[in-house]
């Protein structure tokens, strides 16, 4: 579990977190949804210890990162797996040596015990035959298979997705949406996806927290966001085209 208490993190006296309370739970996969600009990659950013708060507690399984020893966040680390917004493959490396490479790092495996869990995990990902192919050589929804498996290779307790889906046509978006999910649930990891995908809040959304301007705005799932009154909730969803008409089909009837 991941919990987050009045979180504010700005830059140059710019502050872009506002004061952000959150829980995210283990099986869970929560999402981050809110326009360009609102503070979501910083939100991950910080959780993920790549920016440093100003102030507020960010705590796993408990624990206050500010009172993690240098061990316990070494161990933290490899607790976490990253998707990256657009991949981020090494694209000098093969699949399998992407894969390999947070093992190699991590552990002290043997070559072939790596090879055993990039096996398994490409398996898992449906991406076989694929081992000594370049990260150029594939399609861009067998590249994101490739950094799922990758971020799930150490069996991670977190996971963190920024925008696993740009990029993707709406099918496969969903395709790898699912996949993340299903993982999410099969290994109990707690999951955060940051997203500002409406097809993604209606398929995997069973946590949905929406940010406004550094602020939390809104918390919900994925029923409840279609019938909250909060406007900026509503322009948001509703900035679609496509939504736009469904509610007015409705609220037609
Ligand atoms: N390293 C940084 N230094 C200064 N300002 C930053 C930095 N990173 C982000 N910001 C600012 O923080 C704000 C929030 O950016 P962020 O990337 O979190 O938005 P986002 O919600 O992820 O948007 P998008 O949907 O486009 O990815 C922006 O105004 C951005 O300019
Ligand atoms: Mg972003």
């Amino acid at each position: 579990m991941i919990e987050i208490k009045g979180l504010h993190k700005g830059f140059d006296g710019t502050p872009i977190l506002k004061g952000i309370d959150a829980v995210f739970e283990p099986t869970i996969t929560s999402l981050i949804i809110g326009q360009s600009g609102s503070g979501k990659t910083v939100f991950l950013k910080t959780m993920l210890g790549l920016h440093q708060p100003d102030s507020g507690i960010i705590s796993f399984n408990g624990k206050s990162t500010a009172d993690m020893s240098i061990n316990e966040k070494r161990q933290l680390k490899q607790d976490i797996g990253m998707v990256f917004q657009g991949s981020a493959l090494f694209d000098s490396l093969t699949v399998e040596e992407n894969v390999m490479f947070p093992l190699k790092m991590f552990t002290k495996q043997s070559k072939e015990e790596m090879l055993e869990r990039v096996n398994f995990v490409l398996n898992r990902v449906n991406l076989v035959n694929s081992n000594k192919k370049f990260p150029a050589e594939l399609s861009g929804g067998m590249q994101k298979r490739v950094a799922i498996a990758r971020a799930i290779v150490t069996k991670p307790k977190y996971l963190f997705c920024d925008e696993p889906n740009s990029g993707l046509d709406p099918r496969t978006a969903i395709v790898i949406d699912n996949l993340i999910q299903e993982i999410t649930d099969e290994y109990k990891i707690t999951t955060v996806i940051n997203t500002h995908d409406m097809n993604s809040v209606m398929e995997i959304g069973e946590k949905i927290i929406f940010l406004k301007d550094g602020y939390k705005e809104w918390e919900g799932n994925s029923n409840d966001i279609f019938k909250t009154d909060n406007e900026a909730v509503v322009n948001f969803v509703y900035s679609s085209n496509l939504f736009k008409k469904v509610r007015k089909l409705y609220q037609d009837e």
